[in-house]
């Protein structure tokens, strides 16, 4: 397979688990390398749904290593219940998962800071998963934060976390909050802290072993392009880098063991949280949701939905260097008797082929669409290219040119078998 990035080309949600997931067949060693557990990555296998957090998605195949690279933040909590979650459901996490020493951790107060923060943006809120990810990265920039071999260090950890809570109570009563108990989280964390040590591992030099072995190596992307903290919507965006470079930084492999960045997008827009969805359309919304698709894997919030919005995707693939696209859900247009596609955004008398930088442009312009005519055929029990109508294929054909990437996976549901390779 080589080694391959996948990232979302829109806002997230995507559909990258399930693609993540038939790749993962061909890699050797997945590698979550951004974000926490703010991501919620579905895979469905044999009618059984498993949402995955942080954990690699590789985990729910055998034989595969996953790894929770440098990059990622994590909660010790979230990350402990989301293994015994699994364990549960017959996944076997042995040693098979890996967690990088460097990996900041995500602590109550982040938590706490992420969700008053919000209350004082009032209307301006992200509309953030309240996870303590903004926060977390923000206490990684300001070289203020704790990580994964200070949490398996005990006496290390008490001292760090004592000053931190102190520091974080003062923040908190600033925005009337209630303060937090330094022995409740520190009980409550050392024990996640011994839970995980025998996970822990300097990740990096364990990637590059898998390198030199020849390896084939799968970095799965977790949120969006348009999420990405310098490349998004900012500051409507996560607080990591979700564009490919990230995948990078984010596991300590260098940009030249690269083969392949693969795009995952939808047939159509959605977003959750706030900020410009410039296609943002009522009756597709309502259409999808009555179907009962569009509701968040780690939230449940309805996503905000509308028409397919290649400006978006063309810039993801410029600034992720896609090489192939997977374009999933495409039987959510399965009804449709015209579907859009924005190929233009207009602002009064100016037009964009490119998505403007200034948040209060993008809030502002306008779509300019072309419309195909929809198939209103059911395409769920497509395998292969021709057993789907020619409209869709035309529709399919039109995105991938109109993003400027190969089409390399169609997918026409949840399941692995709903999958179409070209
Ligand atoms: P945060 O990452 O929780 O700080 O949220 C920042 C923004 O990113 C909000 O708009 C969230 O809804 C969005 N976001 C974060 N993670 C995901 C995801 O996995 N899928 C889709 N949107 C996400």
């Amino acid at each position: 397979m080589a080694n391959t990035i996948l990232v979302g080309a829109q806002w997230g949600d995507e559909g990258k688990g399930k693609i993540i997931d038939v790749l993962t067949e061909q890699a050797d060693v997945v590698v979550r390398t951004q974000g926490g557990n703010n991501a919620g990555h579905t895979v469905h296998i044999k009618g059984q749904k498993y949402v995955l957090h942080l954990v690699p998605s590789g985990i729910l195949r055998k034989q595969k290593v996953c790894v929770i690279g440098n990059g990622a933040v994590v909660d010790p909590v979230s990350l402990v219940e989301e293994i015994e979650g699994l364990r549960k459901l017959g996944v076997k996490i042995d040693r098979n998962l890996y967690l990088s020493e460097t990996a900041h951790l995500v602590l109550p107060y982040h938590r706490e800071l992420d969700a008053q923060r919000e209350i004082v943006k009032g209307k301006n809120k992200i509309g953030t998963t309240k996870r303590g990810i903004g926060p977390a990265y923000g206490d990684k920039a300001a070289r203020t934060g704790l990580r994964v071999v200070d949490l398996v260090k005990p006496e290390r950890f008490k001292q760090q976390l004592e000053l931190k809570i102190k520091e974080n109570n003062g923040i908190l009563k600033a925005f009337g909050a209630k303060p937090l108990s330094f022995k409740k989280v520190h009980e409550e964390y050392r024990a996640a802290g011994d839970y995980l040590k025998p996970f822990v591992a300097n990740t990096v030099i364990l990637l590059h072993e898998a390198v030199r072995r020849g390896d084939d190596i799968l970095f799965e992307g977790a949120q969006g392009t348009f999420l990405d903290i310098d490349h998004g919507t900012y500051p409507f965006v996560t607080s990591s880098n979700t564009t490919a470079g990230g995948a990078c930084t984010g596991s300590g492999i260098p940009p030249h063991r690269i083969d392949r960045v693969v795009g995952v997008m939808k047939a159509y827009t959605t977003r959750v949280g706030e900020g410009p969805l410039p296609t943002e359309n009522a009756e597709i919304a309502d259409m999808l949701h009555a179907m009962g698709r569009e509701f968040g894997a780690t939230t449940g919030r309805p996503r905000r939905c509308g028409w397919f919005d290649s400006v978006a995707t063309r810039h993801a693939a410029m600034v992720n260097g896609i090489d192939d696209l997977a374009i999933t859900n495409i039987d959510g247009l399965d009804s449709l008797e015209t579907i859009k596609v924005c190929i233009g955004y207009r602002d009064g008398d100016r037009q964009y082929d490119y998505v403007p930088n200034d948040i209060e442009v993008l809030a502002r312009c306008q779509p300019v669409y072309a419309e195909f005519p929809g198939w209103r055929t059911p395409t769920d029990r497509a395998r292969k290219m021709s057993d789907l109508p020619a409209k869709t294929r035309t529709y399919l054909k039109a995105l991938a040119e109109l993003t400027g990437a190969k089409l390399a996976i169609a997918s026409v549901g949840p399941g692995r078998e709903q999958t179409i390779l070209i």
